[in-house]
């Protein structure tokens, strides 16, 4: 079984020699390739890899010159290499190369992917400040949220992993920014995929590329995943399902009161839980029914969890209303509104994440 490691790189010429040897010591035993693919680096990256080639003939350099992108550059990786087993790291250090043999045991073992994972137990991050490491776990929210797939993996936004080629083999990837792993994980074929934890080492020489342009391009990356992949689709039911639950809502709240009589206040109560009641009907029959475990007991403890996260709902509209309308001045209605907006991502969110959590 042959390996190949993909190292995109830009200006990374100070690193790159580096990591050629490290890897070249700890894969003594088994047959690889590694495969440079660099952007037309300004400090020619490019270059000095042809010249290490002589060297260490298992290297090769692709150059590309009209595109700029890490996520593009290691498919193309991928299309020039040869390996049953793929492989993708930085060129800067903060992947240790250690590392890789015990990745590759473990695909060799039956693992279909295998991540270097700064956030499982015994992994870490030595150099990032409070609000990189911030950033990094908001995004990895952001993704469990969008993308439930993601959710089983501690670190989906690792740039450091292993597969079989089979996992992609005739799938369309087209990923763009940095997250390429969460691409792989969205459309990929597999079945067992496995964590290792690593130390995400400081970075010595030359500076990181990441910068606000590609926190954006991720942000559109994962909602065109999100789409792809119909998570979307479901929010929109489940909004469709609050409409209907308002209905049902003012619908009880008539009936008790202007019918049956009853004090408003009380009928309120009834009228609330009744909508819960039915929003939850739909949403386990229709919104979520891909994500449920069987049995009784699990839709008695989904209803319980739903009625929890309904309940903060009430103070949290009271609240964005007031404080939108008393201390901004916002028209009621206007405020009433982004109160309604503020509730559904609330309940979205946390029934996406706790009652519906499962994903096959
Ligand atoms: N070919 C190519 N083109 N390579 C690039 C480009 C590009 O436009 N931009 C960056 N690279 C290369 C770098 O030379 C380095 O080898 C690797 O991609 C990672 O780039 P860094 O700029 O060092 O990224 P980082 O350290 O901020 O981010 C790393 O950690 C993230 C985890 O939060 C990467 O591994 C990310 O993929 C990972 O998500
Ligand atoms: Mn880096």
């Amino acid at each position: 079984m042959k390996l190949s490691i993909v190292v995109p790189t830009y200006n990374e010429r100070e690193n790159l020699p580096l990591l050629i040897k490290k890897i070249n010591d700890v894969l003594k035993e088994i047959d690889f390739e590694l495969i440079v693919v660099d952007d037309d680096s300004p400090d020619k990256t490019w270059e000095l890899a042809q010249q290490m080639a002589k060297e260490y003939p298992f290297t090769k350099v692709i150059r590309r010159i009209n595109e700029r992108d890490l996520a593009t550059a290691v498919l193309e990786g991928f299309r020039n290499s040869k390996g049953d087993i793929l492989a993708v790291m930085d060129a800067d250090l903060q992947h240790p190369p250690e590392k890789l043999m015990g990745m590759f045991e473990k695909i060799i073992k039956g693992a279909d992917i295998v991540i270097g994972s700064r956030y499982v137990e015994g992994g870490e991050i030595e150099e990032w400040d409070v609000v990189r490491k911030f950033y990094s776990k908001f995004a990895t929210l952001l993704a469990h949220i969008f993308l439930p797939r993601s959710r089983i993996i501690k670190d989906p936004m690792s740039g450091f992993f292993m597969l079989k080629r089979k996992v992609i083999e005739n799938v369309e990837l087209n990923p763009i920014g940095y997250k390429i792993l969460l691409e792989i994980l969205a459309k990929g074929k597999y079945n067992s995929i496995e964590e290792v934890p690593i130390r995400f080492r400081k970075r010595e020489k030359g500076k990181s590329s990441l910068n606000l342009a590609n926190q954006i391009k991720y942000l559109r990356h994962l909602l065109r995943l999100s789409w792809e992949t119909k998570e979307i689709h479901r929010m929109l039911k489940f909004a469709f399902v609050g409409l209907t639950g308002v209905f049902v809502n003012l619908g009880i709240l008539w009936t008790l009161t202007d019918i049956a009589g009853i004090y408003y206040l009380l009928s309120a109560i009834f009228s609330i839980e009744a909508s819960i009641i039915s929003n939850f009907l739909l949403n386990d029959i229709w919104t979520f029914k891909d994500r449920k475990e069987k049995g009784a007991k699990e839709w008695f403890k989904r209803l319980a969890k739903f009625n929890l996260i309904s309940l903060p709902a009430f103070p949290m509209q009271l609240s964005v209303m007031g404080l939108l309308k008393e201390l901004f001045g916002v028209y009621y209605l206007m405020a009433a509104l982004v109160g309604i907006l503020i509730v559904f991502i609330w309940n979205f969110v946390a029934n996406s994440l706790w009652t519906w959590r499962k994903v096959q």
